[in-house]
């Protein structure tokens, strides 16, 4: 292929382009057998829920044997399935009745670090010259003088943890400290040694051998460490240890090694998907070369420039004055940077096990838009190039845990280092007082009610009619492993499976939607009609440039608040002075009346209720 030419042929298409996969995070969906505990076998009673709501594959968050620190993502041992979700052969079973339905499973894959209790880790630290010790990061101390002449041992640099205080931990058996980025229990592990590359693909191997689609990977960014492992700028000045993520993220040896797992692993099975979670990198020509087909690296990234709009600068529990300009200029940015046109791909997604709900995030947090907010998000992301990742509960409008829920209960361990680590800066600031927990709890509520990761991570309602929501079957003094909603009447699967304009029919719908317009949806390009702070967010999207199939155009127009009397005046096409709107799909369904079969002309002007939203197919 010439540069000059004008028209290089596409890059091949994958099933995975256009494909819908939804996240389940397994202790929270469904427990079959009365231990307050998500299961395997729990997932398979669903699998025809899940394929009718239109979706492609499963993401499975970890269920691998773990000490449950950080929720399955310190994994002991990447071959066995813990045995509070099943067994290996359960999986089998999941990936058989999976294909049936004609969807595929993808595994997490956590190869940042693994568990203390990983039998590669014990070895590690059990002595200097054990043959796997450099499997990990061992490094000295630094002996720092005190000015009472006391000599102590500090980290061997200053980093910070992900959950807060230093990312080195001390270990008294051979009196040297492990690098580990996450909870104490996460060491890392060390890609410079090829041994542990090799055990990785081994492992990554097992699974791919027993039919799965593909991985998600955790913050694989991280797996390549900077030479000489220096101090990260003082940007706290009021705690010893620093961010360090820009020294720790997208590292010298990243992109070799992502190859190198490509070429002697993912190449050797069918189409594999690989979905790269990559934490703090937002420069786009680094992104790009994560996923440029040539290169031969993933297929897409979770990328975090949307979906970290509302932290604010001091970190993730800090308020944020996003507007929505900013969320309008950061879509239409991405949508355009990667597409199928530009020749890498992306990913579109609102919610994870790592977030709050999407409709407390960008709603009102009120009761009464809730499910209005649930459709016009679901009308966003269903109309964006990429492939879609949605998180269990959202296709029912789930929203964050209820404010009767005290914040003491919240158990997500990034929620409690950070209200741990507030509580001793404070302390420390004023050490004639003991400070209390109420007192944190009380400042940063309002933050935590509306960040935490505990919002995506309760139970699943699948019937307001039953204990536990239906979530599970447990009693008799044992509850579920976490708490379920308190507005599981309100919410739930049994409810809205029988109720025509529910926010589940209505992502059925869409999906179905998006699916009948792929070409233009999926493929097509994106070009935002304007990127003001106004209510409305309207894009067209329009099918590739010499577009085989018939395709048609698309325009959506979302409200994204609760102003019910938002005007909103058709635009001119980019293809012509005056286009006829057929509508195809909207959001005004609540009283039966439908908008199918209307049209619209240039200049007309259109009343959109409070997150009330249209796409128009012309
Ligand atoms: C990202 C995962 O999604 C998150 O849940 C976990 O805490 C960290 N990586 C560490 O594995």
């Amino acid at each position: 292929m010439h540069h000059s030419d004008p028209h290089p042929s596409p890059p091949a298409r994958h099933w995975w382009h256009s494909a819908t996969v939804y996240q389940i995070y397994p202790a929270s969906f469904k427990d079959s057998n009365a231990d307050g505990f998500g299961d395997i076998q729990g997932i398979i009673e669903k699998v025809e829920y899940i394929a009718s709501l239109g979706v492609d594959a499963v993401w499975l968050s970890p269920c691998y044997k773990s000490q449950y620190v950080d929720m399955g993502y310190d994994i002991s041992d990447y071959r066995q399935i813990d045995q509070r979700f099943g067994t290996v052969e359960d999986i089998e079973r999941l990936i058989a009745r999976l294909a049936e339905c004609n969807m595929k499973l993808l595994m997490d894959l956590v190869i940042n670090h693994t568990s203390d209790q990983h039998a590669w880790f014990q070895e590690s630290r059990s002595s200097l010259d054990s043959p796997k010790r450099d499997w990990y990061i061992w490094r000295k101390g630094k002996s720092v003088t005190l000015p009472d002449g006391t000599i102590v041992q500090k980290p061997p640099n200053n980093w910070e943890s992900q959950f807060k205080g230093s990312a080195w931990q001390y270990d008294e058996i051979t009196n040297e400290w492990y690098l580990r980025l996450f909870a104490k229990e996460q060491p890392d592990l060390n890609w410079d040694n090829r041994d542990v590359r090799e055990a990785v693909y081994g492992d990554m191997r097992f699974w791919l051998d027993k039919g799965i689609g593909g991985f998600r990977m955790d913050v694989i960014n991280m797996i390549s460490k900077p030479n000489g492992l220096p101090d990260a700028p003082v940007t706290n000045p009021r705690s010893e240890y620093q961010p360090a993520a820009s020294l720790y993220c997208n590292g010298p040896h990243i992109h070799g090694y992502i190859r190198e797992m490509r070429q002697e692993v993912l190449d050797e099975y069918e189409d594999v998907m690989t979905v790269g979670e990559v934490p703090f990198t937002f420069d786009p020509a680094e992104v790009r070369k994560y996923v440029e087909p040539e290169r031969k690296e993933l297929c897409m990234l979770f990328q975090f420039d949307l979906f970290g709009i509302d932290m604010g600068s001091g970190g993730k529990f800090t308020p944020s004055d996003w507007q929505l300009k900013d969320l309008k200029s950061t879509i239409s940015k991405w949508q355009q940077l990667l597409s199928f046109t530009s020749g890498a791909w992306q990913t579109v997604f609102l919610e994870s096990h790592d977030a709050a709900r999407s409709v407390s995030r960008f709603g009102d947090r009120g009761q009464d838009n809730r499910f209005r907010v649930a459709k016009m998000l679901a009308m966003l992301e269903t109309t964006l190039a990429g492939t879609l990742f949605m998180h269990q509960g959202q296709e029912i409008g789930m929203a964050n845990l209820a404010e009767d829920i005290p914040i003491e209960e919240y158990m997500d361990i990034e929620t409690k280092g950070f209200l741990h680590d507030l509580r001793q800066l404070r302390q420390a600031a004023e050490p004639d007082r003991v400070i209390e927990l109420k007192e944190i709890v009380d400042e940063v509520a309002d933050q935590v009610r509306l960040k935490a990761r505990d919002h995506g991570r309760m139970p699943m309602p699948w019937d307001g009619n039953k204990p536990n929501a239906g979530f599970s079957e447990a009693r008799d003094g044992i509850r579920p492993w976490t708490r379920v909603n308190s507005d599981f009447d309100l919410c739930n699967v049994a409810h809205q499976e029988k109720f025509t304009h529910s926010v589940l029919k209505f992502w059925q719908r869409m999906l179905a939607f998006r699916r009948q317009h792929a070409e233009t949806l999926v493929f097509g390009d994106f070009e935002p009609v304007a990127l003001d702070n106004g209510p409305v967010f309207a894009y067209h999207r329009t099918p590739l440039a010499g577009s085989v199939n018939k395709s048609n155009n698309i325009l959506a127009i979302l409200n994204m608040t609760s102003n019910s009397n938002t005007v909103f005046r058709m635009p001119t096409s980019t293809r012509g002075d005056v286009v006829e709107l057929s509508l195809l799909e909207c959001s005004r369904s609540k009283n039966g009346h439908s908008c199918a079969g209307q049209t619209y002309t240039t200049g007309e002007e259109v009343l959109l209720r409070a997150y009330e939203g249209l796409v128009l197919a012309y």
